[in-house]
């Protein structure tokens, strides 16, 4: 058996033959037909009315900064416990990232400690100019709670579904809260155009303005006419074909992420000192990464032992995220709280959950697991 990854693509030979047909058509790149029904279909997907289909989950979250007017010196808040992607765009900006804990119901960004930051951030002068809540791991945030903390404040919120298409909150998709909001369609994602991302809104005026620097900032004349710093950020006609072909399988990837999820639950689950992820009753999560917590307190390793006697079986196992308050080029930044994310980061394991992981691969994992463990 070969190497056990953790999210691998899975491509199909639909997805080929959606490739090969772009080609066919002539439409390669930039933009094309196949863009624009992309961006429909995902548009209809997430029940927003507009979009724009980049080449990164990360340069669609610097557009929704750039269509907010994000600017030098601005505070952005964004989850600690998150994927670095989600804050580097707030660098880009020369904006400031101030970050906030999780809670443990969910794992995102503790509603909380928002508020707090936001009454802190108030006090001090230095309103912030947007939140980003993320829904971590396939499951989303508190996300009423967290919306009218906004809107309390008056504060534009992004939602960061970059690891969570499929999933929703109380009836609604994720990708269709806040002001703008963006998916990842990079590898390791539920659905995959071997890079991309998408920015979603209701509002034209802010997805125009993000299409306008996602092609360069070109003023809508012949010659190249330019007033404004522009990126190259938009996704080509042919990645877009890959796209379209890959969501028509998204709920038959949903279904068998959660089985993966189930069956280690209750497998592993039972284990002394194995948890897993909790699961809100307010949600239907798309069960991106299945994540379990080992409290070594109870168990005979450790979770970096457990990493290294899966590596050791080719099977490729991860610490969950590490806070972002943690990362060295951030240890500046300002925070609010950070214990929860530094235990959920010592203690947490992603498992093997891709939608091409074979029952025999994960009769493996477990069996691995669950030796280590007994
Ligand atoms: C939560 C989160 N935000 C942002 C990103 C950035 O997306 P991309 O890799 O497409 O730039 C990722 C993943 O890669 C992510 O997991």
């Amino acid at each position: 058996m070969s190497r056990i990854y953790l999210s691998p693509p899975d491509i199909s030979k639909q997805d080929r033959s959606a490739i090969d047909s772009a080609f066919d058509s002539g439409w390669v790149a930039p933009v094309g037909p196949d863009l624009d029904a992309f961006e429909a279909e995902v548009a209809k997907r997430v029940n927003r009315s507009y979009a724009c289909a980049v080449n990164s989950g990360t340069s669609a979250l610097h557009l929704a900064l750039l269509a907010l007017d994000i600017k030098p010196g601005d505070k952005v808040i964004c989850p600690s416990l998150t994927f670095a992607g989600c804050a580097f765009p707030i660098s880009y900006c020369g904006a400031e990232p101030v970050f906030v804990d999780s809670e443990t119901e969910t794992w995102n960004m503790d509603p909380g400690l928002l508020q707090k930051a936001l009454e802190t951030l108030a006090d001090e002068g230095s309103k912030p100019k947007a939140v980003i809540v993320v829904q971590i791991y396939g499951q989303c945030a508190k996300m009423d709670e967290i919306i009218a903390l906004c809107k309390a404040h008056q504060i534009p919120l992004i939602e960061d579904a970059a690891e969570s298409l499929g999933a929703s909150y109380k009836g609604k998709p994720a990708g269709s809260f806040g002001d703008l909001s963006f998916l990842s369609f990079n590898g390791n994602k539920i659905i995959t155009t071997s890079g991309g991302g998408m920015l979603l809104g209701n509002d034209q005026a802010l997805i125009e303005k993000a299409r306008y620097f996602s092609q360069q900032a070109r003023e809508p004349v012949l010659h190249y006419e330019h007033k404004a710093i522009g990126y190259n950020y938009r996704l080509s006609n042919l990645l877009a074909a890959l796209g379209r072909s890959q969501i028509t399988d998204l709920d038959r990837r949903i279904a068998v992420r959660k089985e993966h999820f189930q069956t280690y639950a209750e497998s592993l689950g039972k284990l002394p000192g194995i948890s897993f992820m909790p699961i809100s009753d307010d949600g239907s999560p798309n069960y991106w990464l299945s994540c379990l917590i080992v409290d070594d307190s109870q168990t005979k390793v450790t979770r970096d032992n457990l990493i290294d006697i899966c590596d050791q079986a080719s099977i490729e196992v991860r610490p969950t995220w590490k806070p972002l308050h943690l990362q060295t080029v951030f240890q500046a930044k300002q925070k609010f709280g950070g214990a929860i994310s530094e235990d959920l980061f010592n203690h947490g394991l992603c498992l093997p959950s891709g939608s091409s992981l074979t029952h025999q691969e994960r009769d493996k994992v477990i069996s691995i697991l669950t030796s280590a463990l007994s």
